[in-house]
């Protein structure tokens, strides 16, 4: 097995597991938790896939991918029921292409997190064309993604070859199949909230062709009850003062959007930097300290990016997500562990109260709700005795 195996596309009662051999044989993938176990067989395929489905909301299950008398074994927690006021929390980390040592950093931290999921900001490599650094990101990240479901937004350097394709990473990824242009964006809910992941890169597509999509699942999030916050990711900043500089594109075609529908709050990378800012009542953070060689700050940065940004600084490191009820707590967590601060505010379906708006640290006269206590982590399963592999479908 070259990478994985890795989780993708969490729901309630579904989620896909995939896996790359280095030539295609079929897999069997044992799945057992509530119900006890079963068994789902995937087709020969160099880039395995098998979704398992007719899951038990919020529950943890293991599972151990079965190939020519090997098995790679994993364990995952199911969504809980959509519109479910219940706690969780999701890390955000990007930019992890050509800097293993501090990406290996950053992954052995949030290790000792345990996530409902993690958001990824893009560039996972440097040339989405040179396989090699794609084995490269799955090593890194291999333990990390076989027990914790990843959503990757596709950035800039994911792309490939003549055209900026995004071949490799739509391979290599199955995400939900919602957006208008396969894989390259999508919605998915966790909960009470919405998350748009969106594609930023420009250059191969018009952000139009994007933004009809996005107004329309803004104004379907907001009319629905079950949705309590909405998050978007995406490669680009629309707001940095570090090297690159906020995207004038992406504040002209989307950050109006944002703000008419009041997303909670927005994340993007590719500024190598840990930013915080505020536009119009919005937030947004800027998560490109996954590994990436860090980046200055910008000699002369725009007026309007001067604005909004809060506060930057220049580290390895990831984002904690927790949502309680209507409460929102974004950490910046360097890959030493320490905290580069922590930004509190409440959110909800109405406009919230301005004075509820509170930017910066969170205020210690407010104590942060008790997390739920997360399922234990599975003990390892015994090694089974492996049954003999059917030949292959066709
Ligand atoms: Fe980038």
């Amino acid at each position: 097995m070259l990478k994985g195996p890795y989780l993708q596309d969490l729901a309630p009662t579904s989620i896909t597991v995939m896996w790359q051999l280095d030539q295609g044989a079929p897999a069997r993938i044992v799945v057992d938790g509530p119900g006890g176990p079963r068994t789902v067989e995937a087709t020969a395929a160099r880039i395995g896939e098998a979704t398992i489905d007719r899951l038990v909301p919020s529950s943890r299950y293991r599972y151990r991918v079965e190939i020519a008398g090997h098995s790679w074994a994993g364990e995952f927690a199911t969504a809980p029921e959509v519109g479910s006021d219940v706690p969780f929390s999701f890390i955000v980390v990007g930019d992890t292409r050509s800097g293993v040592d501090a990406h290996r950093r950053v992954v052995e931290r949030i290790a000792q997190e345990v996530p409902d999921f993690v958001l990824g900001t893009g560039d996972m490599v440097d040339d989405g064309y040179r396989q090699d650094e794609w084995q490269q990101f799955f090593e890194v990240e291999s333990l990390l993604l076989r027990d914790n479901v990843y959503f990757p937004a596709v950035g800039n350097h994911d792309r490939q070859g003549r055209g900026r394709t995004a071949d490799s990473y739509r391979a290599y990824f199955s995400v939900p199949d919602n957006g208008g242009d396969t894989e390259r964006y999508y919605a998915f809910s966790y909960a009470a909230a919405r998350l748009l992941v969106l594609d930023s890169n420009e250059y191969s597509f018009a952000l139009s062709d994007q933004t009809a999509w996005l107004e329309r699942e803004l104004i379907a999030a907001r009319q629905d009850a079950a949705v309590h916050h909405i998050f978007a990711v995406m490669h680009h900043p629309p707001f940095s003062v570090a090297l690159h500089g906020g995207s004038r594109d992406l504040r002209e075609r989307w950050t109006p959007l944002f703000e008419k529908y009041q997303v909670t709050a927005v994340f993007s990378g590719h500024d190598h930097v840990y930013e915080r800012a505020e536009h119009n009542g919005i937030r947004y953070f800027v998560s490109g300290g996954g590994g990436a060689p860090l980046y200055p700050r910008r000699p002369h940065p725009s007026p309007v990016d001067l604005d909004a940004v809060k506060k930057l600084e220049r580290s390895f490191h990831f984002l904690r997500v927790t949502v309680t009820g209507s409460r929102v707590e974004v950490t910046g967590v360097r890959s030493d562990g320490s905290v580069i601060e922590t930004t509190a505010w409440s959110d909800g379906p109405s406009p919230p109260d301005p004075t509820q708006r509170q930017i910066g640290a969170a205020p210690e006269a407010t104590p942060r709700p008790p997390r739920l206590p997360c399922p234990p982590r599975l003990p390892r399963p015994p090694s089974l005795p492996i049954p003999p592999i059917p030949p292959p479908a066709r």
